[in-house]
């Protein structure tokens, strides 16, 4: 932020991934805050929303801009539904973050798993940024992984799970799993070497127990690779 002020500019950040209590982004000199409240904000997969946070200046400069060239006004009902899931979002939170955790150090230690991207483990080349940014209040509920093997592994992979559903969006309350392929998306030659090779697997960790979501995911392994 002090860099992006010093030339004038302003700093944005989409915290969809790092929702408050969890992570305060404007306490760290961000200009404005973006989160998808379809996330972990409603928290429960059933509604569509998106909020903008910042100064007083900055936001009505947006409203009376933005909301007359793009639309956006909230239906009523979704409106709703998303204030009624708020209230327990850090209750949620540490029920994600705690079962992220347990997930992401099964991952690594399986040798069937290529490899484990998640902040909360140590292996990640980010850990401390993440540690000092999120104050030991967690690293998420996020992380990416891939299986040994090819795309067609990933996705045989993906459709031997049970608990785990395979479906796009993230902060539901059900563990949600995508297959991104290594050459999908726009920006994806910033990605790590590893995801260029092997695609990613992108987990949502959600609210089912953690061991339940563990035996999915050596349940899914053995399919794949035949047991051990
Ligand atoms: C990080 C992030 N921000 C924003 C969005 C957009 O959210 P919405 O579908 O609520 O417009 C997404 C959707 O996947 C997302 O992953």
């Amino acid at each position: 932020a002090e860099i992006a002020h010093a030339q004038g500019a302003l700093v944005s950040i989409d915290s969809t991934f790092t929702p408050p209590p969890f992570f305060r982004p404007l306490e760290l000199g961000v200009d404005l805050v973006v989160h998808s409240l379809t996330k972990y904000i409603n928290g429960h997969g059933d509604s569509m929303g998106g909020v903008v946070i910042g100064s007083r200046e900055l936001v009505s400069r947006i409203k009376s801009e933005a909301l007359v060239d793009v639309g956006g006004t909230i239906s009523p009902f979704n409106a709703w539904l998303i204030m009624r899931g708020s209230v327990t979002l850090p209750l949620r939170l540490r029920q994600h973050f705690g079962s992220a955790e347990k997930v992401a150090a099964f991952l690594e230690a399986d040798p069937r798993v290529a490899y484990v991207y998640y902040p909360g483990l140590r292996s990640h080349p980010q850990h401390e940024v993440a540690l000092r940014q999120f104050g030991g209040r967690g690293y998420g509920a996020m992380m990416a992984f891939a299986v040994e093997g090819d795309p067609d592994a990933q996705n045989r992979f993906v459709s031997n799970l049970k608990v785990i559903t395979s479906a796009v969006s993230l902060g539901h309350d059900e563990s949600l799993i995508v297959h991104v392929a290594g050459e999908a998306r726009g920006g994806s030659e910033y990605y790590p070497e590893l995801f260029q090779k092997y695609g990613h697997l992108r987990l949502s960790v959600g609210l089912e127990d953690p061991d339940d979501l563990i035996a999915d995911l050596s349940a899914a392994l053995d399919a794949t690779f035949g047991a051990n």
